[in-house]
């Protein structure tokens, strides 16, 4: 309920104000909320109690404003309990009992989107959205990704890039991130329409599915390509693809095709060169070809969560804090990999992060042994043997002594292995050194006395 309130009242800040709480404002609501004093917030959270008084007299006004209703610090909780009831599916409350002026121009709902909140008053209505999120997943805790987030709503909104790639390898959050972006940005569209291509629908089906979703029961003569690109000139629609990375073959270098499915990379490109009032959001672990050439196309690439995802392994109720940071380096600030993790120390270490790291044979628990696997399946017999070169070395490796070994192809693998997030590069004192991956070095050690 807490994290809701908070999510509530970080999305209606976002809506009037075009910016997130930030972290000492989410402090202040969360502390107030559990009945804590400015001295205790501002003590928790290695501030004075004067700046959090501050902060907290211009959060009561920004949140008074949007509300029309006067809040202060001791009516926070009653305010947004009265909201949150108010929303939830299974009240009775009769609106009549809350006549506030605020809802009559907000509804708040706990739907997986609670985002759609912001129903428009009067004076600045607006089209209502049109959305298809059911390929979408369920919304999620979030973690940090306020920079990301922030990055990707200037781009979408006030750049206006038609064509938009977040990147990363598997389990990074790029799904994540995209459902909290939509939640936050999708009042600015006409038409929300997110698409997995995880089964694989050719371009032509992808299409005419967006086509029906807008268009629908319009009739014409115009081929679907057509006037796809006619409604997105028409409306702002944006229109999220997820698992972009299923169209591209296996044991090729990263973004090639796999035979049918080229025609998307053409179609992503005029995307990025035609105009129009759209924006297409690609969700990928490998970064298609076309959209890495063009100018006008925003990439970004997520990499791990750093010290924010000790809120996973606290989460989790983890103990062992100390080693929290040693963890999340060995997993690079994967969630994906820190939840498995932190299922396994508490399945087999009684939560104990210590022990995990003192008694564990292998940092390759099973379940991320499967994901690498997949991944890796993935890789060309170029990379794979780039890879083996690296993980047989005990030391970091540079570029002068790698030419040694492998003289074809190299600078080609470096990149589509940093492309892949599986390798990164250091330039120090005039030579470049290469990290690989410590959990993809020790899959290729595995592999190797497997065989
Ligand atoms: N910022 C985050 N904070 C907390 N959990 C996260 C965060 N990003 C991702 N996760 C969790 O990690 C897992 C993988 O995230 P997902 O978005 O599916 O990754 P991707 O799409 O990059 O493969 C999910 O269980 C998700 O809830
Ligand atoms: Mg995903």
């Amino acid at each position: 309920m807490m994290q809701k309130m908070l999510e509530i009242a970080d999305e209606i800040v976002f809506a009037k104000t075009g910016k997130h709480l930030d972290d000492l404002q989410q402090a202040i609501i969360r502390g107030t909320l559990q009945g804590k004093r400015y001295i205790d917030i501002a003590a928790e959270n290695n501030f004075a109690e004067k700046h959090v008084k501050d902060a907290g007299r211009k959060l009561w006004k920004i949140l008074s404003d949007i509300l029309e209703e006067n809040i202060s610090k001791s009516n926070l909780k009653a305010t947004f309990e009265k909201i949150y009831t108010y929303n939830s599916p299974d009240s009775d409350v009769i609106q009549a009992n809350f006549n506030s002026n605020y809802f009559n121009s907000i509804n708040f709902c706990t739907t997986p989107y609670p985002d759609g909140i912001i129903r428009r008053s009067q004076h600045e209505q607006q089209v209502q959205a049109r959305e298809d999120l059911n390929e979408a997943p369920r919304r999620e805790n979030i973690y940090g990704r306020m920079d990301e987030l922030e990055a990707l709503e200037k781009e979408i909104l006030k750049t206006e890039s038609p064509l938009v790639t977040l990147l990363g390898a598997g389990g990074i959050g790029k799904t994540t991130l995209a459902v909290k972006l939509v939640a936050a940005i999708k009042s600015k569209f006409d038409f929300i329409i997110w698409r997995s291509l995880s089964t694989l629908p050719t371009l032509e089906e992808t299409i005419t599915n967006i086509v029906d979703f807008i268009s629908h029961p319009e009739t014409t003569d115009r081929n679907n390509l057509d006037l796809l690109k006619h409604y997105l000139r028409k409306y702002r629609c944006l229109i999220i693809i997820d698992d972009v990375q299923t169209i591209f073959m296996e044991g090729k270098l990263p973004g090639t095709y796999k035979s049918g499915y080229e025609n998307y990379g053409s179609w992503f490109k005029n995307l990025g060169e035609v105009s129009h009032r759209s924006c297409l959001l690609l969700l990928s672990r490998e970064e298609p070809r076309e959209t890495a050439l063009l100018s006008n196309c925003f990439s970004s690439r997520l990499s791990g969560l750093g010290v924010c995802a000790r809120k996973i392994l606290k989460e989790k109720g983890l103990s062992g804090q100390k080693q929290w940071d040693r963890l999340i380096e060995i997993y690079k600030g994967n969630p994906l990999y820190l939840k498995i993790v932190a299922k396994a120390i508490e399945d087999l270490f009684s939560g104990e992060v210590n022990d995990f790291l003192n008694y564990s044979q292998s940092f390759l628990i099973h379940d991320i042994y499967l994901i690498l696997k997949e991944q890796l399946q993935r890789l060309s017999p170029s990379e794979i043997n780039l890879i083996q070169l690296l993980a047989e070395q005990n030391k970091t490796v540079s570029l002068t002594e790698l030419k040694k070994v492998k003289s074809v192809d190299l600078v080609r693998d470096v990149e589509s292995l940093k492309r892949r997030s599986l390798l990164e590069t250091q330039s120090l004192n005039g030579e470049i050194w290469f990290h690989l991956d410590p959990l993809v070095k020790e899959f290729a050690k595995v592999q190797e006395n497997d065989v």
